[in-house]
């Protein structure tokens, strides 16, 4: 399970217990913390993992090891799931050489008291390990200031970081080849794919990195010259089988393009939006049109911010609440705005009692973001019914009708 190949071993651990991710995405599947050891005539470990594993972590690299010791560790990315073993690899390891770039630097400092011994590097550096070659390319805001990426010359491999990663802990092999890697809780082979990993990527994507659209395109312009035949970022599987796939969607998400189909989004204090958003679903049925529809106040938001980037069409219900939005889906809006979200065709709707403010407030946040409105909007007072809110025509605007 950990060779991947003769120089290149897995030794990252898989996180079962935690529900919330940064405090914020819930986890149903787990996640993964990828790290992996390069060896040579000299060893180099690329990234650490989440603190909670530092003995089961410890155990895998001294596994792979045997009595020999790190040479070099590569931190490619300082966000505390990855670096938060970095001071204990120093300390296991006293002459271990950190790898890294002059954005990393007072962030080893602050998080570890870390400033000695460093290797600081830049774009394009490339360090040898004997006959292995690691070359660095920096690729700042994917998602932090310090983010880079190293590639293994002639093994073709790319250690990625975050980049291409995704939510889901492994189980079985590593690896999406000959079958290995499984998104935890899948357990029909036949969906060990790309496809099964889709959308709990575009999740990781939309959630932690969505807002980051620009500096992906220019992380994948960068690597664009480069033959990537192997793909280890530091969460989900090694990408071996699927690397064309993996790079166009990434590719495709941070360009923001949403496949045809609507990602209805609403919260209800009394059930009256919620009829509404069920009866556009209803209507969506009807017509054949793809949908996802996401309840803000019994949801994590996670989801619905996957859907965003899923579909090309985003629809909002909501009722006014003290003369503006109502604070569910003012939050999710918020969080559309934060990630840039751009190239989507917008509508709302929403109940009012004595003033509505919502539809109109929701317009006016989505022209800002530079949204399509394919309607004004439908605001109706009081209690739901079809006669009030027609949602046959918000149908109707969304199929071109
Ligand atoms: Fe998986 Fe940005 O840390």
């Amino acid at each position: 399970m950990s060779k991947l190949t003769e120089k290149i071993r897995y030794v990252g651990v898989n996180d079962l217990k935690k529900v919330i991710f940064e405090g914020m995405w819930p986890l149903p599947f787990g996640v993964s913390y990828n790290s992996y050891l390069v060896m040579d005539e000299k060893t180099a470990l690329v990234d650490t993992v989440e603190a909670d594993f530092a003995k089961e972590y410890l155990d895998n690299i001294r596994r792979e090891l045997g009595d020999r010791k790190v040479d070099y560790l590569i931190v490619n990315h300082m966000e505390p799931d990855h670096s938060s073993l970095v001071a204990l690899v120093r300390e296991t390891w006293p002459d271990v050489r950190i790898v890294c770039n002059a954005k990393t630097v007072p962030m080893l400092k602050g998080y570890h008291g870390i400033s000695d011994n460093l290797h600081v590097v830049k774009d394009g550096d490339s360090i040898s390990l004997g006959e292995s070659t690691l070359t660095f390319y920096l690729t700042p805001m994917v998602h932090w200031p310090e983010t880079m990426v190293t590639y293994f010359n002639e093994e073709s491999t790319l250690f990625s970081g975050d980049a291409f990663g995704t939510f889901g802990a492994l189980q079985g092999g590593v690896s999406d080849s000959a079958g290995a890697a499984r998104l935890y809780g899948c357990t029909d082979a036949a969906e060990n794919t790309f496809a099964s990993y889709r959308d709990e990527m575009r999740r990781y994507y939309s959630n932690i990195v969505g807002k980051f659209g620009q500096t992906v395109q220019a992380a994948l312009k960068k690597l664009s010259g480069i033959r990537i035949s192997r793909i280890c970022s530091t969460h989900g599987p090694v990408w071996e089988v699927s690397v064309p796939e993996v790079v166009g969607y990434y590719d495709k998400l941070s360009r923001y393009e949403g496949d045809k189909g609507v990602c209805i989004v609403y919260a209800s204090m009394y059930g009256n939006t919620a009829r509404a958003a069920k009866a556009l679903a209803a209507e969506l049925d009807k017509r054949g049109v793809e949908y996802a529809i996401h309840n803000l106040c019994t949801e994590n938001v996670s989801y619905a911010y996957r859907d965003v980037f899923k579909y090309d069409t985003l629809v909002a219900g909501s009722p006014t609440y003290n003369n503006d939005i109502f604070p569910p889906v003012m939050n999710f809006m918020y969080g559309v705005s934060a990630r840039l979200v751009k190239n989507r065709r917008f509508a709302a709707f929403g109940s009012f009692t004595w003033a509505g403010a919502s539809v109109r407030l929701l317009n006016e946040m989505a022209v800002k973001n530079g949204f399509e409105l394919i309607s004004d909007g439908l605001s109706f007072p009081q209690a739901y019914s079809p006669a009030k809110c027609d949602m046959s025509l918000l149908a109707d605007k969304i199929t071109g009708c």
